[in-house]
C-alpha cells in the first residue's frame, strides 16, 4: 500500500509521461512534414516509449491498490525550428523529467516507501540513457552544422532505430 501523497505524485507523474508521449508525437509530425522521415520515425518511437513508462506507472498503481486520476494533458506546441533546435528541446524536456523523477525518488526514501523507490529507480537509470542519448544526437547536429549532406546522413542514422523487442524501454 503505498500513501496518499506518494498515489498523488505517481498519478502527476502518469500525466507527465502522456505528455511527454504527447510531445513527441507533435515532434515526429513536424518531422513528417518537413521531411525528415528518419526523425519522425525516431520521434515516433519515442512516443511510443513514453507510453510504455506511463502504462508502467499506471500499472505498478493498479498493483498497489492505489486510485488512478487522469488529468486533461496539456496541448503541445506543434511550431518546432530545426532538428537541432527539436533535439534540444526534447532534451531539455527531459531534463525536466529527471527532476521530477529525483524528486519523487526523494520523496520515497523519506517515506521509507521501498517498493515506489525501485519503481522510480528503473525511472531514473532510464533517464541517464535518454539524456545521453539525445546528447549524442545534438552534439553531432552541431558538428554539421547547417550542411544539408550532413543533416541527411544524421536523418537517415535516426530512422535507423527501433525499440528493444522485450519492451523494457
Ligand atoms: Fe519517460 Fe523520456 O522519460
Amino acid at each position: 500500500m503505498i500513501s496518499k501523497k506518494m498515489t498523488k505524485a505517481l498519478n502527476k507523474q502518469l500525466n507527465h509521461e502522456f505528455f511527454s508521449a504527447y510531445l513527441y508525437l507533435s515532434m515526429s509530425a513536424h518531422c513528417s512534414k518537413n521531411d525528415y522521415n528518419g526523425s519522425a520515425k525516431w520521434f515516433l518511437l519515442q512516443y511510443e516509449e513514453e507510453h510504455q513508462h506511463a502504462t508502467r506507472i499506471y500499472n505498478y498503481l493498479i498493483e498497489q491498490g492505489a486510485s488512478i486520476t487522469l488529468e486533461a494533458l496539456e496541448k503541445p506546441s506543434k511550431k518546432f525550428g530545426t532538428l537541432l533546435e527539436i533535439f534540444k528541446l526534447s532534451l531539455e524536456h527531459e531534463q525536466l523529467m529527471t527532476r521530477s523523477l529525483n524528486e519523487l525518488s526523494d520523496m520515497a526514501l523519506k517515506e521509507k516507501d521501498h517498493a515506489t523507490y525501485n519503481l522510480l529507480q528503473w525511472f531514473v537509470n532510464e533517464q541517464v540513457e535518454e539524456e545521453a542519448s539525445v546528447g549524442e544526437i545534438i552534439a553531432k547536429l552541431k558538428m554539421v552544422k547547417s550542411d544539408g549532406y550532413g543533416i541527411l546522413m544524421i536523418d537517415n542514422e535516426l530512422g535507423q532505430r527501433s525499440l528493444p523487442e522485450n519492451g523494457d524501454a
